[in-house]
């Protein structure tokens, strides 16, 4: 079944704003952060409103529903993902805290030896991630190899925008001890093939991390049948508010990996001379949680299973490729990243002629057409490709076809503005 755009759009009321002299908002930017549906923030004001108390210390009545809304918030994730087991679903900040959880937790880890734990790295290891990452997925890792000693490798990009595999069992080798790698480009576009990563770096024994940022939201994504160790993705992007993001990985690593932030939660028996920590997920919970975001994320993904995330990725699927061929007609125009629709999201990037995208974006804005520019927190990607910085637009549930003519329209109306 086709989604009902006109109906979803009655869903976010952000949609109905006018901007610059009333004209209708066209917001093309959903890769950067979505939209975010009456349901989810009805969710959040009646938590608020009817159920607020903290978690999981309470005997009282609000404690115990905010305890089970907050709880029941990880199961809805854990079905939406299909972990095996709920245990394995832990509440972050946000992608980017998920990230930086485990590269700080796997460098806490001794590695090797009789006491060393099998996901720790040390001097002589390897980490390997694409030149084609989200910052958030390069920094944590490049602090992770200055602290411990090991080195930081990538595997390489073609000149259209794909992962350049063709050296991949030099990029993971012996010495690889993990493997962390985007599912789909931010910037590009490009969905890239889990399958040959993941084999390869199961036979050199490397831990699997998936940065699923910009396709949780988009496509159905099963992690168990895409068999990586740990994931991560983020609320904002999902529909979902601010301020929570999903941390997934594999009960055994959860339980072999130490603990990350220490507080209240987190803890077992603490005594002063030492403390024991609960089991994951809360082991990886320190402090007061984010419930009402929890809640807001639940709304969220309960609003994207009804929507039917097979007929979400048809919908931007058929946006991508016209949107592609309309882009195409536009004069100087050129997409940086897959120029076809194969293997590729609703985010495409480009540029127009020699242009700086800032004073694209602007003349856009004027006509209330909301788009990103600049390097998209993935510099590398922008040196590889031999551009400064890009345009982006991306799409969601809630963007129409009329939007991609505003677009197109509006890039012509930029060309004509500077001659
Ligand atoms: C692919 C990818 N990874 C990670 C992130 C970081 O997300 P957050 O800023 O919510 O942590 C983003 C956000 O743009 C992203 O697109």
């Amino acid at each position: 079944m086709t989604l009902d755009v006109e109906r979803i759009r009655k869903d976010f009321p952000v949609l109905e704003r006018r901007v610059h002299d009333d004209q209708p908002l066209v917001y093309l930017d959903s890769a950067a952060t979505s939209q975010k549906p009456r349901a989810v923030l009805d969710a959040m004001a009646e938590y608020y409103e009817l159920h607020n108390a903290n978690v999981h210390r309470g005997i009282h009545t609000l404690a115990e529903e905010a305890t089970a809304l907050y709880e029941g918030a990880r199961d809805t994730v854990a079905g939406f993902i299909n972990a095996t087991d709920r245990s394995e679903v832990v509440f972050t900040k946000n992608s980017t805290e998920g990230l930086n959880l485990l590269a700080r937790t796997i460098g806490d880890s001794p590695s090797g030896g009789e006491s060393g734990n099998e996901y720790g790295v040390g001097p002589g290891d390897e980490i390997c991630i694409t030149e084609m990452e989200h910052h958030s997925n390069i920094v944590p890792w490049q602090l992770l190899a200055q602290r411990t000693g090991a080195t930081l490798k990538w595997i390489g990009l073609t000149d259209d925008g794909r992962l350049d595999l063709t050296n991949l069992d030099q990029v993971i080798n012996d010495r690889t001890k993990v493997v962390a790698f985007v599912h789909q480009s931010n910037i590009l576009g490009t969905l890239n093939p889990v399958e040959p990563i993941v084999r390869r770096a199961r036979e050199v024994g490397a831990l699997t991390i998936l940065d699923a940022s910009q396709t949780v939201p988009h496509r159905p994504v099963d992690l168990q049948s895409l068999d990586v160790d740990a994931a991560v993705f983020t609320g904002h992007k999902m529909l979902g508010p601010t301020g929570i993001g999903v941390l997934w990985a594999r009960r055994e690593v959860l339980d072999a990996l130490p603990p990350f932030l220490g507080g209240g939660e987190m803890i077992s028996v603490v005594q002063m001379e030492g403390s024991t920590f609960a089991e994951p997920p809360h082991k990886f919970e320190a402090g007061t949680p984010m419930i009402a975001e929890a809640v807001g994320l639940a709304a969220a993904v309960d609003y994207l299973q009804a929507l039917g995330m097979s007929e979400v990725a048809e919908h931007e699927a058929a946006l991508t490729s016209y949107a592609l061929d309309a882009l195409h007609t536009v004069d100087g125009l050129r997409v940086i990243g897959p120029d076809t629709t194969e293997q590729r999201g609703g985010a495409i990037s480009f540029v127009l002629g020699d242009l700086h995208p800032h004073d694209v974006g602007q003349v856009l804005d004027e006509r209330g057409i909301a788009v990103r520019v600049g390097q998209h927190c993935a510099a590398p990607v922008c040196r590889r490709m031999g551009v400064p910085a890009t345009t982006r637009a991306s799409f969601a549930p809630y963007t129409s076809f009329a939007e991609i003519d505003a677009l197109v329209e509006g890039l012509q109306h930029v060309r004509r503005f500077f001659g």
